[in-house]
This record gives structure tokens, sequence and C-alpha cells, in this order.
């Protein structure tokens, strides 16, 4: 057969086997078969250089026609065997049947905690203020009236970057940060993790705080009750009482402990005669310290002496662990789904 005859017998042959095709996969085999780089077409243009230089052309032309018509061929099979497979999908989709049901995440409990910590202060009319977690000596200590050599620096197992550059020990430093930005009356709580050199069944090297400081004229120690105590009604119970104990911090004075009755046991200490395991039997329970700013911090910042206000600081997790009932503080980083699922 002739080049030519060859070629026109081309066209009538693919026609047969699209007729044929039933699949995508089929469809692709032939398109190979004909079209493809090393097809028929291909194989037949190839030979051009041995035709006569005058039917070159002409022989040239009519490839190029067929490929183009090939081609639109093969679209408009492939088009509708893409429609059928649609077709015979929904048929076979059943409306009743139930969905799958994704996995979801959430929120770690610590941000969902310190989330709902900070929404009862931003009602009260809070500020949400933040810091730094690698904080300098001077914010962390010296600003809060911890001096170098200061004992009250043991208290807070550091861990150190440099001498002067360290992971902040807890929240307070905001507290200097907030000071040296705004000018009084200010009110902000400052969320956030706080890192120390210890770790064991109640210590964590990381662990979150929040802070809160209050700065305006005529401030007492009244204020701070109050608002204390609206904190912890919403968070333990409208019931809860609160108790004042004194305590000792650099940057407070006066400074306390805030115990409020044992939500459990509903403060008397005991449960069907066996001591309440919350409060261990007190009918208190410890959960945050604070106090009036001391004046050395007001200077640190180079507040006026006219101002007062109060300042207080709370573990995340230990309010976490109260709440909810959990015994070790090391479950809230240790990633096991079965626990962070139940928030
Ligand atoms: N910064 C203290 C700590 O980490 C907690 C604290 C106590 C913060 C009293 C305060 C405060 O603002 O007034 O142990």
């Amino acid at each position: 057969m002739d080049l030519i005859s060859a070629l026109e017998s081309l066209e009538p042959e693919l026609e047969a086997g699209l007729a044929q095709a039933s699949s995508l996969e089929k469809l692709e085999e032939l398109r190979i078969e004909f079209l493809g780089r090393k097809g028929r077409l291909a194989k037949l243009m190839s030979q051009l250089p041995s035709l006569d230089p005058a039917e070159r052309p002409k022989f040239g032309q009519r490839a190029n026609e067929l490929k183009e018509s090939c081609n639109a061929r093969f679209d408009k099979v492939k088009d509708s065997l893409l429609a059928a497979r649609e077709r015979a999908s929904l048929a076979r989709f059943d409306s009743s049947t139930p969905g799958r049901k994704y996995w979801q995440g959430s929120l770690h409990p610590d941000t969902l905690i310190m989330e709902e910590i900070c929404a009862i202060f931003e009602k009260l009319g809070f500020d949400i203020a933040q810091g730094p977690e690698v904080e300098i000596d001077h914010y962390n200590f010296e600003a809060l009236n911890m001096p170098p050599e200061h004992p009250a620096r043991d208290m807070q197992d550091t861990l150190y970057i440099t001498d002067n550059i360290l992971l902040r020990t807890h929240t307070s430093p905001v507290q200097v940060r907030t000071m040296l930005a705004r000018k009084p009356p200010l009110a902000v709580v400052v969320p956030g993790k706080v890192y120390r050199r210890d770790s064991d069944l109640t210590h964590t090297h990381m662990f979150h705080q929040v802070e809160g400081l209050l700065v305006d004229k005529n401030i007492s120690m009244a204020h701070l009750r109050g608002i204390l105590t609206v904190f912890v009604r919403d968070v333990f119970g409208p019931s809860t009482e609160v108790r004042f104990r004194q305590s000792f911090f650099p940057f407070t004075e006066p400074s306390a402990e805030v115990d409020i009755s044992c939500f459990l046991c509903g403060g008397v200490g005991h449960i069907d005669n066996e001591p309440c395991r919350v409060c261990k039997g007190t009918g208190w329970v410890e959960v945050l310290g604070c106090g009036m700013v001391d004046p050395a911090v007001f200077e640190a910042v180079n507040y006026p002496k006219d101002v007062s206000g109060f300042a207080f600081g709370l573990g995340v997790e230990r309010i976490a662990m109260l709440k909810y009932g959990i015994g070790d503080l090391r479950m809230f980083f240790e990633n096991d789904l079965r626990f962070l699922q139940q928030f």
C-alpha cells in the first residue's frame, strides 16, 4: 500500500476502534496506538522523506488535517465516557447512608481555660496584654524589686540563656512592660507560658500563668478582694468563699495567698466522714498569689507617687486541675489524645 492510501485508511480504522472503546483506559490505549509519539500516524509521517518531493506538501497537509480531526473524535468520546461514569457513580450514591464522621481538632485545655479566665476579666473591664517568653533579667527580677543576690530569686529555679537573658519564670515582667508602655489608669490580664528548672508530679519545665494588674488612684485591698471574689465564683461556682492569707512577694506589699472554700466538700473538710481529697480535710484550697503593688515597682517604671494598684498571678494548670479533678500536671503536656479529647 502506498503512503497516501495508508494515511487515508487510518481514519476508518480509528472510527471502528472508537466505536468499541468501552472505557477510558481502552480509549487511552487507542489514542497511544494511533496518535502517540510512536503511534501509527507518527510512523507514516516519518516516511515523508521517501515521497516524491512534489507530493510531500499534500501529504503533510493531509496528515495534519487527519491529526486534528482524530484528536477531536477522541475528545468527544472521552467526554461521553466521563459523563457515563459520573451517571453511574450517582446511581450508586445512597443518600440515606449515614455520613462519615470527620476527626475534628480542638483547642488545648490550657488554651480553653486561659480563654475562659481572660473572658471573665474582660467582662470586668481588663485588657489582655502579652510579653515575650525570653526576657531580660531587669524585667523578670530587678524592676520587680528583686535586685541581683536578692534571696527571693531562689524561689524560682531559673533557666538562664546568658547572665542577663532568661526564660521568664513568671508573667509578672509584663506588669513592668505594660506600665512602661502605658500611663495609669490601667487594668490588664496577661496569659502566657512561663519556664522553670524543675520537674516532678506537680512541676513541669513549662507551665502557664495569668497575671493581673490594676493601677489607678485610691485602689485598696478591698478592690482586689472584690475582683478576685467575682472571678473565683465565676470559675468555681457562686457559693465559693474567699480567704486571704498573709504571704510575701517582693513586688507586692502587703502580699496574700488566696484560698477558696473547697468546691468538692463545700468547705466542711469531709465527705461521708472521710477527709475530703481535694482540700485534704482543711476546707480550703490555695488558688493564687496577690497583693498591693509595691511602691518600689512603681518607682522602677517612673509612675507618679499618687497611684496605687493591685496585682495577682495564678497558675492556669492548677486552676484546671482543681476544677476538673486532674491528678497529674504532666498530662497536660504529654499529648495523649485520650486526655485531650475530654475537653
Ligand atoms: N509571680 C508570682 C509567681 O510566679 C505570682 C504572683 C504573686 C504574681 C503575687 C503577682 C502577685 O502579680 O501579686 O510565683
